[in-house]
């Protein structure tokens, strides 16, 4: 695993999108891979700042995102899919029919798992970009997710949704279930960019970079991949 320690969040999405940018610049057709959460959101922003300069396009890019919750579709501000649009889809010239997320509004979500694994078979990730949550968490394969496994649904330690209720109304809110890529498909990109900032991260930083490889810390499966970057900040790196 690469790792590049930063100082702090402005760096790291500084650092994340001239990797991310030089990828779309070199192949303008590139599949992405990409991720939701606050982590990614200045990484996004900077993505967008290039594309209104003239430096980049994604006219003929396309992404494959890495989860959704069960039961929130695009009306619903929460889902990932109204977070890609308003984050990067839309501020950009992506193609929407070429970007592609679960469809957390499935009616029948085990069917729609099967659909996404399978596109997810014929279209090879270039790169994917990845969070990593406070429990080792990378999508949303929790803790003793198979390494095998893939797109699937999960049901969310109660830590993440925690983590998470800081963008819903209440706790009763956040969707208990979602939708995810599994770490098998995960693994399938060519490379992978993994953005880790502060301290609450720091032990889980710890245990995927010299931790034992072991499906208790989801994010350690990354030690077997041949091309992994680590982009951290100070504070996350404090255990390293
Ligand atoms: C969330 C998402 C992940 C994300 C991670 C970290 O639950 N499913 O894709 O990378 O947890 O989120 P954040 O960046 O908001 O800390």
């Amino acid at each position: 695993m690469k790792i590049i320690k930063v100082k702090n969040y402005d760096e790291m999405s500084d650092k994340s999108a001239e990797i991310l940018a030089s990828v779309v610049k070199a192949e303008p057709h590139a599949t992405l891979g990409l991720a939701t959460g606050s982590t990614v959101l200045g990484t996004y922003d900077r993505l967008v700042e290039m594309y209104k300069r003239g430096e980049i396009s994604f006219a003929d890019i396309s992404s494959f995102n890495l989860d959704e919750y069960v039961g929130l579709g695009g009306d619903s501000d929460q889902s990932y899919v109204h977070y890609m649009r308003k984050h990067l889809f839309c501020r950009t010239d992506f193609d929407l029919k070429n970007t592609h997320l679960p469809d957390g509004a499935a009616e029948n979500a085990e069917e729609e798992c099967a659909r996404y694994s399978a596109l997810l078979a014929a279209n090879p990730r270039r790169i994917q970009l990845l969070g990593l949550g406070s429990d080792g968490h990378i999508g949303f394969n929790e803790p003793y997710s198979p390494f095998d496994g893939t797109t699937h649904v999960a049901e969310l330690a109660e830590s993440t949704i925690s983590d998470n209720s800081r963008l819903f109304e209440r706790l009763e809110a956040v969707p208990r279930k979602a939708i995810t890529m599994g770490i098998a498909e995960i693994m399938q990109a060519r490379s992978i960019l993994i953005l880790v900032s502060g301290a609450a991260k720091a032990e889980a930083v710890r245990a995927m970079v010299n931790g034992e490889v072991n499906e208790s810390c989801p994010a350690s499966g990354l030690q077997r991949h041949g091309d992994v970057t680590l982009i951290v900040d100070e504070a996350a790196a404090g255990l390293l």
